[in-house]
């Protein structure tokens, strides 16, 4: 067994622990990262690419803003297609003046990576049981395996930065976690092209076929999404199939100016509302998809997984330079605030757009009236757009 020491150890190199690991290294404070995929792997997910001005901001705290300046795209507005028409949100207008990024979790994800790496930051790739220990002490660790070899790394706190099915929280003692969840009986087709999007904006699709959503990631590469039953399979989805299923979810418009192409991934991904209290066990915090997970109608995850970083880097460099644990005794609460209000704006957004079985004619028309109402009210506007760029830091504070 070798041990080392650091201030901090993190588990799990998805975004959340990448720029936790970035901030404290520009803060001087030590941290090393264990992960149990390599990096390609890491970087072979796709996800969401939607970044809220609170995201675009810790990125730039972390010095490695500079690529997403240059190559991400400013967006003020989304468009809703429903009723066979398309509607504009003025996201910019409608939000007191702020706007959304497009710049894929993936890309995000390899300037952290890069950051990394330049500086001679450690990240331990392809570990295997990883274990976390004592964090209701002063001394936790976290043990882990690599090449058959024994390691401990002593350290004074434990960032659970592991995702969904991570190690950290499932070592909570059960009496002292609650887990709210909701899992949707549908899922999400993604398919990524290197075509041109169809919009200029995204276009979130209520059809009487199912949600269908127009992203991008680029001017030359596009992301489209199809709402799909749970029991369909990926391989049964041929390009063909998804390109026509997306052309008859969308408007004549959508359906004369789509280039259709290769795809590059295509996956289904099932949707879940997930959230976990408290978020911090003693000397063990959760963040990031450790602790929650939405469904990714409203673009949040990342967003989210964003402020809990940006909060428990703050509570720790406050431990380390003010000598006070005021932060870290915060920070759940801090935490919790903000993402339950995400939670409830993504599985709002969900209950919105997406065709459910049940009750399926009389739902169709309620939210075809909630939408109607919406795009024509002045409150209903701001009601999304000031969700969608995301809420201030201090809401309701
Ligand atoms: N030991 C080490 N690493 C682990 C372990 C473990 N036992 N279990 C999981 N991991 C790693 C995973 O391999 C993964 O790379 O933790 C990382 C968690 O990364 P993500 O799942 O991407 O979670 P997070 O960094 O919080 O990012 C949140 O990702 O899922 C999206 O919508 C979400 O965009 C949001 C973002
Ligand atoms: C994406 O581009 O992958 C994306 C964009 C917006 C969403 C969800 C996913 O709401």
């Amino acid at each position: 067994m070798t041990t080392t020491r650091t201030q901090v150890a993190i588990v799990g190199a998805g975004p959340s622990g990448l720029l936790l690991g970035q901030l404290l290294h520009k803060a001087g404070i030590d941290a090393v990262i264990v992960e149990r995929v390599s990096g390609e792997y890491v970087l072979g997910r796709i996800r969401a690419g939607i970044l809220e001005q609170v995201c675009i901001d810790l990125m730039d705290e972390a010095g490695v803003g500079q690529r997403m300046h240059q190559e991400g795209l400013v967006h003020g507005g989304i468009e809703m297609l429903y009723g066979g028409q398309r509607h504009r949100v003025d996201l910019n207008k409608y939000s007191g003046g702020k706007n959304v990024m497009v710049y894929g979790q993936t890309e995000l994800t390899r300037d952290l990576m890069d950051a990394r790496q330049s500086v001679g930051l450690k990240t331990v790739y392809e570990v295997s049981n990883t274990a976390v220990h004592d964090f209701d002490s002063a001394k936790p660790y976290v043990t882990y395996e690599k090449d058959g070899q024994q390691h401990r790394i002593d350290c004074d706190f434990i960032a659970g930065c592991d995702g969904f099915h991570g190690v950290c929280r499932a070592s909570a003692p059960r009496g002292a976690i609650r887990e709210y969840e909701k899992v949707y009986p549908f899922g999400w087709l993604g398919l990524l092209s290197d075509t041109p999007p169809v919009n200029d904006e995204l276009i979130y699709v209520n059809s009487p076929r199912g949600f269908a959503l127009c992203s991008q990631r680029s001017k030359t590469r596009s992301r489209y999404y199809l709402q799909v039953p749970l029991t369909d399979k990926v391989e049964e989805w041929t390009d063909d199939a998804f390109w026509q299923e997306l052309k008859l979810r969308l408007d004549e418009e959508g359906r004369d100016k789509l280039v259709t192409g290769p795809s590059l991934e295509k996956s289904i991904a099932p949707l879940r509302s997930f959230v976990t209290e408290p978020m911090r066990f003693g000397r063990m915090f959760l963040a990031g998809d450790a602790g929650h997970i939405v469904p990714p109608t409203g673009a949040k995850g990342l967003n989210l997984a964003a402020t809990d970083v940006k909060y428990l880097f703050d509570a720790i460099v406050e431990f380390y330079k003010d000598k006070s644990e005021a932060g870290i005794d915060d920070y759940s609460r801090k935490c919790l605030g903000r993402i339950w209000r995400a939670e409830r704006f993504s599985w709002w957004f969900t209950q919105l757009m997406h065709r459910f079985s049940h009750d399926e004619k009389i739902t169709a028309k309620f939210q075809n009236a909630e939408l109607d109402y919406l795009m024509h009210s002045e409150a209903g506007l701001t009601t999304i757009a000031e969700n969608y760029v995301g809420l201030p830091l201090d809401f309701g504070r």
